[in-house]
């Protein structure tokens, strides 16, 4: 079991015990536990050589399932030890936070940050299940729960103008207390429906997934950039409001979309504007290091309105000009 040591004191014995007790068990002197630090600074190659180190002087063999418990994190990261230990052993991904139920849990990415930027070096690797309990949601932290709902709200932008409704309905700020544990239930089924849905059709990201970038380009920079310092929903709530502006001038969008997401990011307490101290030419420059860089324009995911995501026909990825990137970054960098 891959976790960290926030998550380790609230759920690690649980789920040993549950691993342990349950039909055709394994041993618990057999489980072992690696806990790293919490926190993205620690999605690193050396805490995916630290992990892999401890398994291998654990002596577990190809026979080994690693149960990546814990946010997202840990999902990239357990799931990037699972790929590449003795050429890949299956991964159980069981998410303790709304971002992770919701998104980083689902698909098979996994991979780590390196100095060059985020997410740089992984692979695909599916889950060979994935086990949420959103019960453990209680103890999540209001910003960390909010941040999750921006994925949610991603997926809304990208395929269900819908969730954006259902989004409008909560108390402004939402808390994990707003939420019923059905509610839950629905809010985790909906989004995993979604992206299970695009992930289907392009495993590899050839095409349609590109959409599930929404956000993410400029979204990443301004990660980068705050040294995180923003976490990862808080970073994507202010790259969905500056690519759905981009996607307006660009001509891409119906007018209104962007004012649309800036509401919606607005009301669920998440940032709608870049933090202080960051500046236009620094974000610009780090979405070229982002790994969607084909050739010399940075190609975006943009959407067409809410629900729905432009460029069917260009494969889900639109060239954009630097000159109205680094507009809409001034614009949201001076408030
Ligand atoms: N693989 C993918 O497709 C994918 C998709 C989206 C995001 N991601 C990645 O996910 C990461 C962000 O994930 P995250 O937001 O879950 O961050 P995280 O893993 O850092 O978790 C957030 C914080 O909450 C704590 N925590 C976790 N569960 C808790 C619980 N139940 N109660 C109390 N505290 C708890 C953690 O210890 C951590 O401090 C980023 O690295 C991002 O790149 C990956
Ligand atoms: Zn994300």
């Amino acid at each position: 079991v891959v976790t960290d040591e926030t998550v380790a004191p609230l759920y690690l014995e649980r789920v040993l015990d549950s691993i342990a007790g349950s039909a055709g068990s394994i041993p618990r002197d057999r489980c072992i536990a690696v806990a790293i630090p919490a926190g993205e600074q620690h999605k690193t190659r050396e805490q995916w050589a630290r992990v892999t180190d401890e398994l291998l002087g654990a002596r577990c063999g190809r026979d080994t399932t690693i149960v990546a418990l814990g946010g997202g994190v840990v999902g990239d990261l357990a799931g990037f030890v699972a790929a590449t230990y003795m050429r890949g052993v299956p991964v159980v991904q069981c998410p303790t936070t709304l971002l992770a139920m919701v998104d980083a849990s689902v698909g098979g990415k996994t991979g780590v940050d390196t100095p060059a930027g985020k997410n740089l070096v992984g692979a695909f690797h599916p889950p060979a299940a994935v086990v949420a309990d959103p019960s453990v949601l209680a103890t999540l932290p209001a910003r960390e729960l909010r941040a999750g709902l921006a994925e949610v709200l991603k997926h809304g932008v990208i395929a269900d103008a819908g969730e954006l409704e259902r989004l409008r309905a909560l108390p402004p700020s939402p808390g994990s207390e707003s939420f019923s544990a059905d509610q839950f239930v629905a809010l985790v089924a909906r989004s995993v429906a979604i992206k299970a849905e695009i992930v289907r059709a392009d495993e590899r990201e050839g095409g349609v997934r590109k959409v599930l970038n929404f956000g993410h380009t400029i979204g990443h920079a301004v990660e980068a950039a705050s040294g995180f310092a923003l976490l990862h929903g808080e970073a994507v709530a202010v790259g969905m409001i500056a690519e759905s502006r981009l996607a307006e001038r660009a001509g891409v969008a119906e007018s209104g979309t962007a004012g649309a997401v800036e509401v919606a990011v607005g009301d669920l307490g998440l940032p709608t504007r870049i933090p202080h101290g960051l500046g236009a030419a620094q974000l610009l420059a780090l979405t070229r290091a982002d790994k969607k860089t084909r050739r010399s324009t940075v190609e975006y995911a943009l959407p067409r309105r809410i629900g729905q995501m432009a460029g069917r026909d260009a494969g889900w990825a639109v060239p954009i000009d630097d000159a109205l990137v680094l507009g809409v970054l001034e614009e949201l960098a001076s408030g």
